[in-house]
């Protein structure tokens, strides 16, 4: 409830080791070996229904899914369109445009006064999911301000992840108060605007969006069929799964990187030599921008918490215990992206950990251990599908942003404590602020 849950979780990792009972029916699970066994492909170690308590929709969703064979065609049908390739065919020039947008307004808010970062990465983030979910542009980089769908998506989001924690404050959705109804009551707000997803993901004409190839297919091969409820789902699901999670990333890469100006001018020097034109081929290339990206992943990913899976039937051994089976294991990124036996002063933003030496010895990261433990986007069958279109958004950003921001600094009110982590399952940076400007009376230590 006090928004701790990780962290908490982590001091009682170094308090007590690896393998930790926080609750009657819960381990948390910070031994790599377990970890792997936990999230192996074909395991038989599924989520929990925690999920399906967090998405409170009429039906599961691919997010929320239990069993694989349910899950499979699902998680199949979407891949295609969330695919790098399909992407890149399809969407990317919308994710440029958008970007290009969102630094521009960025630049504009810095020079006039103070841009709050985190609310244009957020805004970027929402734009481009909308979009996508639904085929036509929500405008909102345009006009600055999140529209009513995504307002009342973020209050049904809110309300979730209170119930799950809680879930004795359902009954707040009978307090006779509109404000309070209103959170509590928004499922059917949001399942009448995903119609028009719906309705231009099945209209032979005109705009689409990716659900028009996801029916498309699923009619091609008759394999897991995709009904209008699921598409409303499904629909919402991206924006929710897409939104916060690439805002916050892009949020705390803006600030790790503008505490360290020497980091900062190496990463404008390096996008300044891109191609006038260049596309998302030309940022694979870029090395530190790749690697800050990373390290952001590393030490601020946006999802570190537990992700909670059952222990199978007949028990299991895992971290030199047995444990029974129905039992809850859950593992969390944020601990494996900290553990000193695994990468050097674990607390320490350091790029550099992700590049090969100039004498070709290799990256930090490179080590076996680090690949395992590194999760930012998930592990194994239930990873991120989004992964590809985050990527791309994040290349774009944080190149646009470096090449146009050129000398940028935060803003005074911008400080450690102001961007201490506040963790709802996923983070945000507590003060859900970051202000960066050109103007020097705006500026940190001025
Ligand atoms: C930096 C950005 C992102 C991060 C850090 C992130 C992280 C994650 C993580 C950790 C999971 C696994 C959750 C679990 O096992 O409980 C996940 C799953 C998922 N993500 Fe993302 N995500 C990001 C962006 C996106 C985007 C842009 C989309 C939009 C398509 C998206 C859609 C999904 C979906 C649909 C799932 C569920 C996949 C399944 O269960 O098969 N994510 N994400």
């Amino acid at each position: 409830m006090t928004g701790q849950r990780s962290f908490y979780i982590h001091s009682l990792h170094e308090k007590y080791g690896p393998m930790v009972r926080i609750s009657p029916t819960e381990v948390a699970v910070a031994d790599l070996d377990a970890f792997r066994e936990i999230h192996k492909i074909g395991t038989k170690y599924l989520k929990s229904e925690w999920y399906q308590q967090l998405a409170n929709f009429p039906k599961a969703g691919i997010f929320t899914m239990i069993d694989p064979r349910e899950h499979g065609p699902r998680r199949k049908l979407l891949s295609r369109s969330f695919s790098r390739s399909y992407l890149l065919e399809h969407w990317e020039s919308t994710v440029r445009e958008k970007v290009v947008l969102c630094v521009s307004q960025i630049k504009k808010d810095a020079t006039k006064d103070v841009a709050d970062v985190y609310h244009w990465w957020m805004l970027l983030a929402s734009d481009v999911t909308a979009h996508l979910a639904f085929g036509e542009s929500f405008n909102m980089l345009q006009t600055g301000q999140a529209n009513e769908f995504i307002r009342v998506l973020k209050k049904l989001i809110m309300a979730a992840g209170i119930m799950v924690e809680a879930p004795i404050l359902r009954l707040f959705r009978f307090v006779p108060i509109p404000a309070v109804q209103e959170i509590f009551n928004c499922n059917e707000y949001i399942f009448r605007g995903a119609d028009r997803a719906v309705e231009l993901a099945r209209s032979r004409s005109g705009e689409k969006n990716v659900f028009a190839k996801v029916i498309e297919d699923s009619e091609k091969e008759g394999e897991g069929t995709i009904d209008d409820m699921d598409v409303r789902i499904e629909a919402s699901n991206v924006i929710i799964a897409g939104t916060d999670t690439t805002g916050v990333t892009m949020t705390y890469l803006t600030w790790a990187v503008l505490q360290r100006p020497g980091l900062q001018k190496a990463l404008e020097e390096e996008v300044a030599q891109l191609p006038e034109r260049f596309t998302e081929n030309d940022l694979l290339d870029l090395p530190l921008l790749n690697a800050v990206i990373e390290e952001t992943h590393r030490l601020y990913g946006a999802a570190p918490s537990s992700l909670p899976r059952i222990v199978p039937q007949g028990g299991s051994q895992l971290g030199g215990y047995y444990i029974p089976q129905g039992t809850t294991v859950s593992t969390q990124a944020y601990t494996f992206h900290r553990d000193g036996k695994i990468w050097s002063d674990p607390l320490t933003f350091n790029p550099y950990r992700w590049i090969a030496s100039k004498e070709g010895g290799p990256a930090e990261a490179n080590s076996p251990d680090a690949k395992l433990a590194f999760h930012p986007f998930g592990v194994g069958a239930r990873s991120c599908v989004g992964i590809h279109l985050a990527r791309m958004e994040l290349r774009y950003a944080t190149a646009f942003f470096f090449r146009e921001c050129k000398g940028i600094k935060l803003g005074a009110r911008t400080t450690p404590e102001t961007m201490e982590f506040e963790n709802f399952f996923l983070v945000t940076p507590k003060s859900h602020r970051c202000e960066i400007t050109y103007r020097k009376d705006q500026m940190l230590g001025q």
